[in-house]
């Protein structure tokens, strides 16, 4: 059963810190399967807390509660919250645990799918979120990923992207050449590949001067708690900060409330029991959500795009005397090609990544979902999402 080895560990910890656990919130797994990190819900000294450990966060040489703590330290703003840490554990580069300060109930989860209103107020916590937290890495250069680095500096974004995209198409190919192995079609048919060049060459052109940020890295809905009445909001999961190229997080959040929501990994499964399989409950969860029409899913598409660029704007306009440096502008403010193209990076992602590679997911449930992709990269390769 997935998760026993990361479960048994989480066992002995919850026992010498005397954590006591109410509810499962997350279980989270790679793409092969494996358990990558587990989060309950529960009591420590006293207060409401929660308790995560994790494991194999690759590629960050920083690790998770350092950079929380790094996170807390540098917030100026009043609006945005971090939980406090209680105690922690750095294990390995890879490993560790945390047990923090549970975000108050008087703010709520962001779930997706994000209404109007929710996905309004999502996008001015995150350029709240960007406004007050450094683009530069606040970590010396020795713990920067190597691959990430060049001459002293960092690679462009194209560089970024093309890294991480010609793994995931490595993992993609492997498992698509088992299924003909197995006899089945291929899922990444010459059709699909055709406009997968025309994307990558698109993604190359777009990034080839682009920087790469300091980013949370996660930034979405359910990272994200609110206090709609007093607009406060808490930020959580300090598991994936890297830099990433600019635009990367503006894709990011419609992969999360989009892609993935609908034909995707990140369902919760808050609540879950845990002596239950969980993978297996994801699974179900998905197919509850099922997989909506093609029409509806671009249109949400479309929707956070012109969000996206209402609220940056109005940000814009309404923060001039709070000073939003030149540089923030540059980071936040995005011309057509780069969304078209971090759409595509995240499109490709989801494709190669959390579709193709990922081995939980059948493969009747792969075609249902390349197939959903695969029309909205063809648009965007077309320039025709924004036609009527
Ligand atoms: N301090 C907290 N208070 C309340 N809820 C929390 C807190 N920390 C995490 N959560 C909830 O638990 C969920 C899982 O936590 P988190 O995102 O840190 O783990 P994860 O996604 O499994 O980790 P990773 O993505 O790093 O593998 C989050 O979506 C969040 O809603
Ligand atoms: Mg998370």
């Amino acid at each position: 059963m997935p998760g026993t080895t990361l479960e048994n560990h989480a066992k002995e910890i919850i026992q010498k810190t005397g954590f006591i656990v109410d509810s499962t919130l997350q279980f989270a797994t790679t793409y092969d399967g494996s358990p990558r990190s587990l989060v309950y819900g529960g009591v420590y000294k006293g207060q409401p807390a929660v308790f995560k450990i994790y494991n194999k966060t690759g590629r960050q040489l920083v690790r998770q509660p350092e950079n929380a703590l790094e996170f807390a330290s540098g917030n100026a703003s009043s609006r945005m919250h971090v939980p406090e840490l209680f105690a922690y554990e750095v294990e390995s580069s890879e490993s560790g645990w945390m047990i923090m300060e549970r975000v108050p109930e008087t703010a709520q989860m962001f779930t997706s799918p994000l209404n109007d209103r929710q996905r309004q107020e999502f996008l001015q916590a995150f350029f709240e979120y960007r406004s007050h937290m450094s683009l530069m890495s606040p970590w010396p250069i020795g713990k920067i990923d190597k691959r990430y680095i060049k001459d002293g500096g960092s690679i462009s974004g194209a560089e970024f992207h093309a890294l991480r995209i010609t793994s995931w198409k490595k993992m993609a190919e492997a498992a698509d050449a088992e299924y003909v192995q197995q006899g089945k079609d291929a899922l990444l048919t010459e059709v699909l590949q055709e406009d997968i060049q025309t994307a990558l060459g698109m993604i190359e052109t777009a990034f080839a001067n682009q920087p790469l940020y300091w980013c949370h890295g996660h930034f979405k809905p359910n990272e994200i708690h609110i206090n709609s009445a007093t607009g406060n909001f808490w930020i959580t999961d300090f598991g994936h900060m890297a830099l990433f190229p600019r635009g990367y997080e503006f894709a990011f959040m419609i992969w999360a409330d989009v892609l993935m929501e609908f034909g995707g990994e990140h369902v919760n499964i808050t609540a879950i029991a845990h002596h239950e399989d969980p993978s297996q409950q994801r699974i179900q969860a998905q197919a509850e959500h099922g997989i909506i029409s093609y029409a509806a899913y671009r249109q949400r598409v479309i929707d956070w795009i012109s969000a996206y660029n209402t609220e940056v704007t109005r940000f814009m306009d309404e923060s001039e005397q709070v000073s939003v440096t030149p540089d923030v502008r540059q980071a936040l403010v995005l011309e057509k090609g780069i969304q078209m193209a971090a759409l595509l990076e995240r499109i490709l992602g989801s494709l190669y990544a959390d579709t193709i590679a990922r081995v939980e997911v059948p493969y009747e449930q792969k075609q249902e979902r390349v197939a959903l992709f695969q029309q909205l990269l063809h648009e965007i390769v077309n320039d025709t999402l924004f036609d009527l």
